[in-house]
């Protein structure tokens, strides 16, 4: 596998670079994120695909700032989750709502979930000039229906669905397929004998890429902590530190300086 080039020109990636990075054997690295501040930086470090993940209700217990990702970033692939029921109820009432939100934040694709069930809707969305990634394995707009965080595909039943339902999102068009806590053997398997890229979140190291939600691979986030989630930071502490100086300083009367205040 090929690292990230740091002298990479700031091209937009487009959803057929994904394939050709596939083919190329280079790995896709992929993070959610919610405003233009992170966009900008992840951006700027290489993060090939953004997702808008609606992790954001989740991991920042708001809503609102998917509208905001896009503005900044010069090269990274944006990818917008369809929200909860946008793409259930009709295939027209689906290609409304995406094309909708296409417009609005001006990302260049979006992300829903589900197996078969989703495939006329994915054809119908491809068929109006919307790239669709899937999402399979956990997913997390069903969590009430899975009953929790349960890693999904282990039994061989469950296995051969799996690697159905990803066949039939590649056949209806999907252009990639996030993979969700699945065994890291089924998911190496499901990325070998699909076209599309595979990008896994705890599924192992046989994808063609990977994605983390961003507050969690910094430390930002600490009531939760899943075993696929890689801390790279501990911002939270960070954060906690630099707020309790201010504040204490603040109270002491040492900030504002003179070097902080002007003087006419
Ligand atoms: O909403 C989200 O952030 C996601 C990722 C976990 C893949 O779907």
């Amino acid at each position: 596998m090929t690292a990230f080039p740091q002298t990479a020109a700031t091209r937009l990636v487009r959803v057929t670079d994904l394939h050709r990075m596939k083919a190329e054997r280079q790995l896709i690295v992929m993070t959610t994120c919610y405003d233009t501040l992170f966009a900008k930086l992840l951006d700027e470090c290489g993060v090939d695909v953004l997702l808008v993940g609606d992790s954001v209700a989740e991991v920042l217990n708001g809503e609102g700032s998917t509208l905001t990702a896009t503005l900044g970033v010069r090269r990274a692939l944006v990818v917008c989750d369809l929200p909860f029921l946008s793409y259930h109820v009709s295939v027209p009432s689906a290609i409304a709502n995406a094309g909708r939100i296409m417009q609005e934040t001006g990302c260049a694709a979006v992300k829903l979930e589900g197996g078969r069930k989703r495939a006329e809707t994915i054809r119908g969305l491809v068929d109006a000039g919307i790239p669709v990634m899937g999402h399979l394995g956990l997913t997390p707009q069903s969590i009430h229906v899975f009953g929790g965080h349960r890693v999904q595909g282990r039994d061989e039943a469950a296995a051969r669905r799996l690697k159905a339902d990803a066949q039939c999102l590649q056949k209806a068009g999907a252009f990639a397929l996030v993979l969700e806590l699945v065994p890291a053997p089924l998911a190496t398997t499901i990325a070998k004998q699909l076209e599309i890229p595979v990008i896994g979140i705890g599924a192992g190291p046989g994808c063609d890429g990977q994605v983390l939600v961003l507050h969690d691979l910094l430390g930002l986030t600490e009531s939760f902590q899943a075993r696929f989630v890689k801390r790279y930071a501990t911002l939270s502490d960070e954060v906690r530190s630099a707020v309790r100086q201010y504040a204490a300083e603040v109270r002491d009367g040492s900030f504002p300086a003179a070097e902080h205040s002007f003087a006419e």
